[in-house]
């Protein structure tokens, strides 16, 4: 009798240790009543004028899908997960040999607190079999680039990698730390047809990052070390597709080779930013 009702408190324990929510900083998960057109004007989401195309608007760069189809942050809180698209009128600032569309969160303006303190930024990404890279570019679809924009601290990469930089498979999810240390922190192969969920543990005090991974339903699990990278700098968190030209030389955000009738696009589900100053780490919904 006594050994049962041990059994039943402990198992209420884990139960709230599972339940428990960390304290959100950012949220980036889209409500199913939104549309895209929402993201054009200024929303409490995203921004709504960067990075986009000159003359385009967020409902050109967007692509809402069903609730059902989001990854388990986002079915969860009854999300709908938002793909981003580039075409070849995704030019942005003049950079004639990049083409760019990039979600920014709405309360990140460089120097705000989601780049102070501990906080732990997930998101999550899938492949479009209709609208897919190509992989003889290297592509950047989610990273953080300082306030100064001198560096990035942190860069998920896809593709063929510029420098030879990362392993040979090009069809790889190859996660950097700060691009001028060019280290590779984790590294998966990108599969097609299931969602991609990372967590990135960033200490902005003691410079360290540690990363998290799943695939699907499956919760997180540390993949990583606590490791150190320099992530001073603050700056803003960028998700989307950033497709650099080949063949570029000097400045390669105006000089390279990009082909035309570019129609690419990168699915993404439960962006968000949770405190961890207190260790909190959500490695399930
Ligand atoms: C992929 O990119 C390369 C280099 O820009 C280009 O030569 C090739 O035609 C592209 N392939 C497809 C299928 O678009």
């Amino acid at each position: 009798m006594v050994v049962l009702r041990l059994s039943i408190v402990l198992s209420l324990l884990s139960w709230l240790a599972a339940a428990q929510k960390c304290k959100i900083v950012f949220d980036g998960r889209v409500s199913s009543d939104l549309v895209a057109a929402d993201f054009d004007k200024p929303n409490d989401i995203f921004d709504n004028k960067f990075v986009l195309g000159k003359g385009l608007a967020f409902s050109d760069a967007l692509r809402l899908l069903p609730a059902a189809a989001g990854g388990m942050f986002d079915v969860a809180a009854a999300a709908e997960p938002a793909e981003v698209l580039i075409t070849d009128n995704s030019i942005f600032n003049d950079q004639v040999a990049f083409r760019r569309a990039e979600l920014i969160p709405a309360s990140n303006n460089g120097a705000d607190a989601s780049t102070q303190g501990v906080k732990t930024v997930h998101f999550s990404v899938l492949k479009d079999g209709v609208r897919p890279l190509n992989l003889s570019h290297e592509y950047q679809l989610a990273f953080l680039e300082s306030q100064d924009f001198s560096t990035n601290q942190f860069v998920l990469k896809t593709g063929t990698i510029l420098g030879g930089a990362g392993g040979a498979d090009p069809d790889t999810l190859q996660l950097f730390g700060n691009v001028n240390q060019g280290q590779v922190l984790f590294s998966t192969a990108f599969q097609d047809g299931v969602f991609h969920n990372f967590a990135l543990t960033l200490d902005f005090e003691k410079l360290t990052t540690q990363v998290f991974f799943s695939r699907a339903n499956d919760a997180l699990k540390a993949v990583t070390d606590v490791l150190k990278n320099d992530i001073s700098g603050q700056g803003q968190f960028h998700f989307g597709v950033l497709k650099k030209p080949v063949g570029g030389v000097g400045d390669i955000t105006k000089n390279g080779f990009q082909e035309a009738g570019i129609n690419e696009g990168v699915i993404f589900g439960g962006i968000f930013e949770e405190d961890s100053a207190d260790g909190c780490v959500s490695l399930s919904p």
